[in-house]
């Protein structure tokens, strides 16, 4: 199975997270790589099984929580997702608000089945990937039974 993990970072730790949840899925033999979600080309959306799609969460702490800015934007422009099996999650100081959610509804719009979300806060919480890969691959796993 080959998943890609899309992310959006600003300040660099999105991108941690990817890239920890990258080296665990590799770990396990998975062969998982990752991209930036908004510099990612169609032929490598379409070579990958599954997605991991990551961002950081803007907004005013209890106000306008969502996504960040141009993740919308970049979730619209990738190819048809074509049922594939996906998961979200998304990194914040405070608390996520509607971001995974959000997240989810955009991919699903583009044909992807979304089926876990996982909040990181700050670094600690990079302790959590070995949880989160393991929650991923029972999902992944539970699609391509189905499928
Ligand atoms: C302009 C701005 C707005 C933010 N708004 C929120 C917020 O509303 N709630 C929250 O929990 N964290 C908020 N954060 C914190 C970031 O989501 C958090 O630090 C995230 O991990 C940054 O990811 P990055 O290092 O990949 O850019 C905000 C950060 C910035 C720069």
């Amino acid at each position: 199975m080959r998943v890609l993990i899309l992310y959006e970072t600003r300040r660099g730790f999105t991108l941690t997270v990817a890239r920890a949840t990258r080296d665990e899925l590799q770990r396990r033999g998975i062969l998982a790589t990752t991209a930036p979600l908004r510099g990612v080309d169609h032929g490598t959306v379409a070579a990958a099984d599954a997605l991991i799609v990551g961002t950081w969460v803007k907004g005013a702490i209890v106000v306008g929580v969502a996504p960040a800015l141009g993740v919308e934007e970049g979730i619209a422009r990738l190819p048809s997702l074509d049922a594939k099996p996906a998961a979200v999650f998304c990194t914040c100081d405070v608390a996520p608000g509607k971001t995974l959610d959000l997240l989810a509804a955009w991919l699903r719009r583009r044909g992807a089945a979304v089926t876990v979300g996982e909040t990181f806060k700050r670094k600690k919480s990079l302790r959590q990937v070995p949880r989160f890969v393991d929650v991923v691959l029972e999902a992944f796993a539970r699609a391509q039974a189905v499928a």
